[in-house]
């Protein structure tokens, strides 16, 4: 496995390969990224995983400074994982100019659900995910279902610009608890992380109201609220809406997800579950 940190290597190395699979991370590498990683293994002869934490899809008082940089430990577990590549590359290789002047602007999707709270968040991620793209080349790229919202935006900005490569969705990996794994459950405390498996909970409860034939989803998206808030959680949103679109849920619609963003104390959880309305 090689650790490339520079864009020319990397390029060198990609000349001499065909078949490319890419998983796109933040570092700080747990089993829903190396569920990923297998994914990615399937796909293609050649594994590379990127890991830079990227300012631009971080807003003010965001986790950006102590967001946990373990790129000794990440590569282990990526060794292990049979992966060809990591590529790490630092600010300064990814941002020569500070001021990135070119930005990818994704469409008015990115101002609702987490982007109502995130401001600019999405054209942070569309941004670093293009030029990681163009960088890496791959064939194929893995994103997790988790970032439900990301995924949707990375497949609309893939397909309206023509990109050549294949978005693969992977499911959510869970803590047997039913918790999704993500970097920041680590910043729980004790009994927060006992508490925090509840978001997945309500979610679960909308879907089975729905699923027994109640299509009421405003007042789904209400009593999950209700729940989650007698219990100490400050919610951003719950909401039932259409897969793939992401619009908000009508009478009629097939493919639907409930999703939703709360904050236990300082850490902000995120989940969703896929459904077909009964
Ligand atoms: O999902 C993430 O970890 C990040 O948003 C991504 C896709 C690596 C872009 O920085």
């Amino acid at each position: 496995m090689k650790i490339i940190h520079t864009i020319q290597e990397l390029r060198e190395w990609r000349k001499t390969v065909s078949n490319v699979a890419f998983v796109p991370t933040m570092g700080n590498l747990h089993e829903g990224h190396l569920a990923l990683v297998k994914r990615a293994k399937q796909e293609a002869q050649y594994v590379v995983v990127s890991i830079f934490v990227n300012r631009l899809q971080f807003g003010q008082g965001e986790d950006f400074d102590k967001y946990p940089r373990t790129l000794e430990q990440d590569a282990v577990k990526l060794r292990d994982a049979e992966v060809a590549v990591i590529f790490a590359p630092d600010e300064r290789e990814l941002y020569p100019n500070v001021a990135q002047n070119y930005q990818v602007e994704p469409p008015h999707l990115q101002n609702e659900l987490c982007g109502a709270f995130r401001p600019n968040h999405f054209r942070g991620v569309a941004t670093v995910v293009t030029k990681l793209f163009n960088i890496v080349q791959p064939d194929v790229a893995c994103f997790g279902k988790k970032d439900y919202q990301q995924l949707t935006i990375i497949q609309g900005m893939v397909a309206d610009l023509n990109s050549p490569i294949r978005i693969i969705p992977v499911d959510t990996g869970r803590a047997a608890d039913g918790l999704a794994l993500s970097s920041r459950n680590q910043y729980l405390s004790e009994a927060e992380r006992t508490e925090a498996p509840r978001l997945y909970r309500v979610l679960r409860d909308m879907v089975a109201k729905v699923a027994s034939g109640n299509h009421d989803y405003v007042a789904h998206e209400r009593a999950a609220r209700q729940e989650l808030e007698t219990h100490g959680w400050v919610v951003d949103y719950v909401e039932i809406r259409e897969q793939g679109s992401l619009k908000v849920a009508r009478l009629g619609d097939k493919q639907l997800v409930a999703l939703a963003a709360a904050r236990l104390g300082g850490t902000r959880l995120i989940d969703n579950i896929e459904f077909d309305a009964a």
